[in-house]
C-alpha cells in the first residue's frame, strides 16, 4: 500500500455513533491515539472530545494497512443549530504525540440530542482492520500475560519512553547486552528506527524472531534493514571500537552473566561514546522476582528461607507452572543452573559500581513490594533489599 497516514472518511450513523475510516501507510505505527471531536456550528465551541486511550485502549502499534473505528461519543446535548465532527488520528502519544491526519465531517449532526436522554453514556470504541487481520491476536490486546507484549511493548517502551526520554541518541549507534530472543530489540528498532542497532547474546536466541515476529504479525520489512543485526557476543569482550555506540541497552541480564558483570560494565563503558547513555534493568536477587524461580514456588523469598540443597531438591522435584516465553521450555535442571549462577545484585551496590565507573544517573526509577512479611529466616536482611523487587536506571557516560 502506498500514499499517507490518513483519516479517510468520518461519518454519523445515527443515535451519537460514528464511524472512522483510516489508512495507516507506514510498515507500522506506535502509541495510536483515535480522537472524535464535536463542535458546535454556530459558536464553533468545543463540545465534545474523546480520545481512544481515553476510553482504556492501548493501541500500542498497528501495521500498515485499512481501519474502521466505530464511536459511540456518549452524552452530549446537541445545540439546535447542529455539531460538526471532526475525526484526527495521532501517534508517539507517549511523549511526543503527533497528528498524522485529521478530517472534518461536511454535514453537520442537527439531532436535538445524540445520547440516550435517561442515561448517562460513555463514550465507547470498537476497532476492526479491513484486511482481515484478527486484531484481537495482537500483543497488545493481550497485555502483560502475553511474553511478546511484556517485551516488545513493555519493555520497549520502558527503554525509549519513560527512561530515556525518546532522546535523539536513540536515532544513533545502539546495543543491547545480553539481548535473549531480541523482542525488545524490534520495539526499540521499529520505534526509533537508529542508524546500527546491535543485539547481542551467546544464547543465540534470537534466531527464533523472525517466527516470532511473523506469529506476532509483525510486517516483516525489518528483515531486509541491514541496520539491525544480531550476535553472539560475549558481554565480557565486545568486539567493538572505542566510543563507537551512542546508547547501550540491558534489561535483565548483567544478574545472568556468569563470575560477575564487573567486567561488562568496564567494557560497555568502554564501547559507549563519550555523553552516550546507558539503560540497565539489573534482576534484584533479594527483591520479588529475585531468584527466577517464580515458575516453582508463589513465595518470592523461599531462596533466602530454604537451605540451598533444599531448594535444589524442590525446583529438581517439582514440574514448573511454565510460562509463555515466546515457545521456549526449559526443564528444572536448567533453571536450577540459572539459579545457581546469579549475581546477588543490591541498588546500592549497582548505584556505587555505576557511579565509580564514571556514569551519572539521569533517571531512576524503582518499584517496591506491597508487603514484605519478615520471617526468622528473613531477619538476616534489609528492607531495602527485600522491599525493591525492580531497578530502572539511564546514566551518561562521563569520559
Ligand atoms: C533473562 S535473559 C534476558 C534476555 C532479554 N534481555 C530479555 O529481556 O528477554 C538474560 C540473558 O543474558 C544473556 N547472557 C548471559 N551471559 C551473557 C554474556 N556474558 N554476554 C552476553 N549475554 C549474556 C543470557 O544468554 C540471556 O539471554
Amino acid at each position: 500500500m502506498s500514499g499517507e497516514n490518513s483519516i479517510e472518511q468520518l461519518k454519523s450513523l445515527g443515535d451519537g455513533r460514528f464511524e472512522i475510516t483510516f489508512a495507516i501507510a507506514d510498515d507500522m505505527l506506535f502509541d495510536i491515539d483515535l480522537q472524535l471531536q464535536l463542535f458546535c456550528v454556530a459558536s464553533g465551541q468545543e463540545l465534545q472530545s474523546i480520545h481512544i486511550r481515553q476510553a482504556g485502549w492501548d493501541v500500542a502499534w498497528l501495521p500498515r494497512g485499512r481501519y474502521v473505528a466505530e464511536v459511540d461519543a456518549g452524552s452530549v446535548t446537541l445545540p439546535t443549530t447542529g455539531a460538526r465532527p471532526k475525526a484526527l488520528l495521532w501517534d508517539q502519544t507517549n511523549n511526543k504525540p503527533r497528528l498524522l491526519s485529521a478530517l472534518e465531517s461536511g454535514t453537520p449532526i442537527t439531532e436535538g440530542r445524540i445520547a440516550v436522554p435517561d442515561r448517562l453514556q460513555k463514550p465507547s470504541w470498537s476497532l476492526r482492520s479491513l484486511d482481515g487481520l484478527a486484531l484481537e491476536d495482537l500483543s497488545w490486546n493481550r497485555g502483560h500475560d502475553d511474553w511478546f507484549f511484556k517485551h516488545f511493548d513493555h519493555a520497549a517502551r520502558v527503554i525509549v519512553n519513560l527512561m530515556l526520554a525518546d532522546n535523539e541518541l536513540l536515532k544513533g549507534r545502539v546495543l543491547d547486552v545480553g539481548c535473549g530472543d531480541g523482542m525488545t530489540d524490534l520495539g526499540v528498532f521499529l520505534r526509533c528506527r537508529p542508524r546500527e542497532f546491535v543485539g547481542i547474546d551467546p544464547s543465540r536466541r534470537f534466531d527464533l524472531l523472525d517466527e516470532v515476529a511473523a506469529r506476532n504479525h509483525i510486517p516483516d520489512d525489518w528483515k531486509r534493514d541491514p541496520a539491525l543485526r544480531f550476535e553472539p557476543f560475549d558481554a565480557n569482550a565486545l568486539p567493538f571500537d572505542d566510543d563507537h555506540f551512542d546508547v547501550v541497552l540491558s534489561w535483565g541480564s548483567f544478574e545472568h552473566i556468569v563470575g560477575g558483570y564487573a567486567q561488562s560494565l568496564r567494557e560497555i563503558r568502554r564501547v559507549l561514546k563519550p555523553g552516550g547513555l546507558l539503560f540497565a534493568h539489573p534482576g534484584l536477587f533479594y527483591g520479588e522476582y529475585g531468584n527466577h524461580l517464580g515458575e516453582f514456588f508463589d513465595d518470592p523469598w523461599i531462596h533466602l528461607k530454604l537451605p540451598p540443597e533444599e531448594l535444589e531438591k524442590r525446583v529438581k522435584a517439582t514440574p514448573p507452572d511454565y510460562m509463555d516465553r515466546g515457545g521456549e521450555f526449559a526443564s528444572p535442571d536448567d533453571y536450577w543452573q540459572w539459579y545457581t549462577e546469579l549475581n546477588p545484585i543490591t541498588v546500592t551496590d549497582f548505584e556505587k559500581e555505576l557511579r565509580d565507573l564514571g556514569f551519572e544517573p539521569w533517571r531512576v526509577a524503582l518499584r517496591t513490594s506491597n508487603l514484605v512479611e519478615y520471617t526468622p529466616e528473613l531477619q538476616q536482611y534489609g528492607f531495602e533489599q527485600l522491599a525493591n523487587t525492580e531497578l530502572y536506571v539511564s546514566a551518561w557516560n562521563r569520559k
